[in-house]
């Protein structure tokens, strides 16, 4: 039986599919490349050495999933496709809300029609809001969400609750991730963000590669020790492994299960900028600069319950995540690009 990975190519996606693929598991990856590239699973092949089985398609396209899973034997399916940057969702919601939303259904209703009732949701901290408590549990109750792809994400955790309501049947996990960053230990693959980059690291990365002049601090002004925005960064190894142990809660017929996924401590703005500095010998240039809309102060996870649940712990310290995405970087200063 095979687990099928829907936007295996990118960044998340590529990681989980080399933490599978170690664990034994048989993949399948689907991903219409509109913001990866398939290189990214040529690298996964070199690390895992064994070949990825890659269908170019779009979640939007039923025939195509149709064959995808005639051909396969899927058992389940780990959910990472979709569009994800913030500020573009707020000028094109209408692009949003089909690929995530609609391309959702369409999964939704080919998964049922093959029988298949297992689904692992790539969620995010962002449908807190702004948090009512810090940390943040499971048990906090959802916020108010300032764009729709953060919208995409809470309506798409609604729909799956009711789906798995009505047909007890469904297995349904919503993992909520913190920030993921760093990259595998190889330098083979890690995050290729298209233009200039929207988060924190690979704006890190690029100024330090030297593709940017100098990072821009979003704020020194909140209440946190150091003035500057406090996030729950997390590994992407570490990240991926979290969806290995939740494919394996699957086997026990859960329900509807969430978990939040980071490593419950917070990081400033300016502690990234000094650990990368720290783990790489590289200096990062940067200036204060006015908040930036809808970001909050601070937001870091109680993973406590994926701990218990999923036996899961993020591992891997800051440290190693500067120096994996900065080994990445380095040795990929264009990406997947030659
Ligand atoms: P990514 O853009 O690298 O990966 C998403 C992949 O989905 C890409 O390879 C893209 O080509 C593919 N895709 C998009 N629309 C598709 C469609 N209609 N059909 C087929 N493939 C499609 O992003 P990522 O950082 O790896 O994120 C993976 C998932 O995790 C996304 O759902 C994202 O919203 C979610 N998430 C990411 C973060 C983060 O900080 N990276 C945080 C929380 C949640
Ligand atoms: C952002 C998104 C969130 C999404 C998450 C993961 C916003 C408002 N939130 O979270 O919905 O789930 O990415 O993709 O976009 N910062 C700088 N300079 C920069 C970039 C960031 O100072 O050039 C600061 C930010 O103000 C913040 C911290 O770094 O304090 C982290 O920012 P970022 O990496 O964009 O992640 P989030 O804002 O937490």
């Amino acid at each position: 039986m095979a687990v099928l990975v829907t936007g295996g190519a990118g960044f998340i996606g590529s990681h989980t599919v080399v933490e599978l693929m170690n664990g034994g598991y048989d993949v399948v990856v689907v991903d219409n490349l509109i913001n990866s590239s398939s290189k990214s699973l040529d690298r996964v092949q070199e690390i895992t050495g064994k070949p990825v089985k890659f269908y170019k398609a779009d979640i939007l396209d039923a025939a195509a999933l149709d064959k995808i899973f005639e051909e396969n034997e899927i058992d389940s399916v780990i959910h990472f496709a979709g569009l994800k940057a913030v500020g573009e969702s707020v000028q094109k919601p209408w692009e949003y809300y089909n690929n995530n939303i609609t391309g959702s259904l369409v999964l939704f209703d080919v998964m049922k029609k093959h029988g298949v009732k297992n689904i692992i949701f790539s969620s995010s901290a962002t449908v807190y809001g702004t948090p009512a408590e810090i940390p943040v549990t499971e048990k906090c109750p959802k916020g108010e969400i300032t764009n729709p792809y953060g919208q995409t994400k809470s309506m798409l955790e609604q729909m799956l609750t009711d789906i798995q309501k009505a047909d007890p049947e469904w297995n349904v996990i919503l993992l909520r991730y913190f920030n993921p960053i760093g990259a595998h230990k190889s330098g083979k693959i890690g995050e290729n963000p298209n233009g200039i980059p929207n988060n924190l690291m690979p704006y890190v990365t690029q100024v330090a590669v030297g593709k940017l002049k100098c990072l821009g601090v979003f704020g020194d002004d909140y209440d946190t020790p150091d003035g500057t925005g406090v996030r729950d960064y997390i590994h992407v190894v570490d990240l991926a492994i979290g969806h290995v142990k939740s494919i394996e809660k699957l086997k026990e017929n859960p329900g509807l299960k969430i978990y939040n996924l980071g490593t419950g401590t917070g990081y400033s703005v300016l502690d990234i900028v000094k650990n990368f500095e720290a783990a790489t010998g590289v200096n990062v240039p940067y200036e204060i600069k006015p908040r930036r809309a809808g970001d909050i102060a601070t937001n870091y996870a109680d993973a406590s319950l994926a701990k218990e649940e999923l036996g899961w712990v993020a591992e891997r310290g800051i440290k190693e995540m500067c120096e994996d995405a900065w080994r990445w970087q380095s040795n990929n200063p264009n990406g997947f690009e030659e």
